[in-house]
């Protein structure tokens, strides 16, 4: 029965993205998708993340690690389950979102709930603001269509929010996607920005750094996640070593 429901969601999955996708859904990413969400597991599951993206899960300032707060829950399955099957590169997180280390489509599909909850941070990182301008100019031509004229994306589409991601990140994330070392990238983007200069990049990057979501998802400032206490670092380690223990 669950096979049956699996291949029914698939055809309906494949159907609609055929064209535009990279890489063809994983059966565990259509799982999730199927899944009901519970926001208190996913709170649980979210410790081991919070080493890199943060308590707040806002990542750092300069987007080594980007924020996931207030992310779209279908773009965080989606990018959870092709850094698993290896549909996008990401060596330092995998051993930590792996299957034995996270869970299954359950816990991916807690995770994005929590995840998508969180309010997200007020003074990301932005670029030099040197040409907004153009960058807008650009934005308005090829970006709107898919990441919506304030950058608040489509999760029924997959699309990312752009809003509030620090600009090194989407910089990182644009170079990657147009040299198609982000394998996983849209088809129909990776055409959109396939003769972009340095400076159409640069500058459209710079302009939707500084996309804001609507005040309501946005955090007060100093807000601290109470779901972790200040020490929350060392209770992870803590519990990794308790795992470990029980594991033996
Ligand atoms: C060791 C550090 C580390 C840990 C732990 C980690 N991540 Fe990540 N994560 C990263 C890095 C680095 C990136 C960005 C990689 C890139 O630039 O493509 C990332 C990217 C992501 C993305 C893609 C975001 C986007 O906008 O496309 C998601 C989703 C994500 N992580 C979720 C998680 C979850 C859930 C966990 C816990 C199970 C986790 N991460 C644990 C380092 C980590
Ligand atoms: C045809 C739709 C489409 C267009 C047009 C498009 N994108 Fe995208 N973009 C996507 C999709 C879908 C993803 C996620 C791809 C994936 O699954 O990895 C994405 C991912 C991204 C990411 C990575 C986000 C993250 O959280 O990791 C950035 C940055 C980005 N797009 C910026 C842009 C900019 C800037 C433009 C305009 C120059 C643009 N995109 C045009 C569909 C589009």
């Amino acid at each position: 029965m669950q096979d049956r429901r699996l291949t029914i969601l698939a055809a309906i999955v494949f159907s609609h993205f055929q064209i535009a996708w990279a890489t063809e859904p994983t059966a565990e990413q259509i799982e999730a998708l199927s899944l009901k969400p519970n926001i208190e597991n996913g709170r649980k599951v979210y410790h081991n993340c919070a080493i890199c993206h943060g308590a707040e899960a806002w990542g750092t300032l300069t987007g080594h690690y980007p924020q996931l707060a207030g992310q779209h829950p279908n773009v965080i399955i989606k990018q959870l389950a092709d850094i698993r099957a290896g549909n996008r590169d990401n060596p330092t997180m995998l051993p930590f979102a792996s299957q034995e280390a996270m869970g299954g489509a359950q816990c991916m599909t807690d995770i994005a709930a929590y995840l998508s909850q969180l309010p997200m941070n007020p003074n990301n990182e932005v670029g030099f603001g040197r040409d907004l301008e153009y960058g807008k100019k650009i934005y308005q031509e090829h970006c709107v269509k898919c990441h919506g004229e304030n950058g608040e994306g489509n999760n029924g589409e997959f699309y990312p929010r752009l809003q509030g991601q620090s600009y090194h990140y989407l910089l990182r994330q644009m170079r990657w996607i147009q040299l198609g070392k982000r394998r996983n990238a849209n088809k129909t983007m990776v055409q959109q920005i396939h003769n972009f200069t340095g400076r159409d990049i640069t500058a459209v990057v710079d302009y939707a750094s500084r996309l804001k979501a609507d005040a309501a998802k946005l955090a007060q400032p100093n807000w601290r996640n109470p779901d972790f206490s200040p020490d929350f670092k060392s209770a992870v380690r803590f519990h990794n070593e308790n795992y470990q223990l029980n594991q033996k």
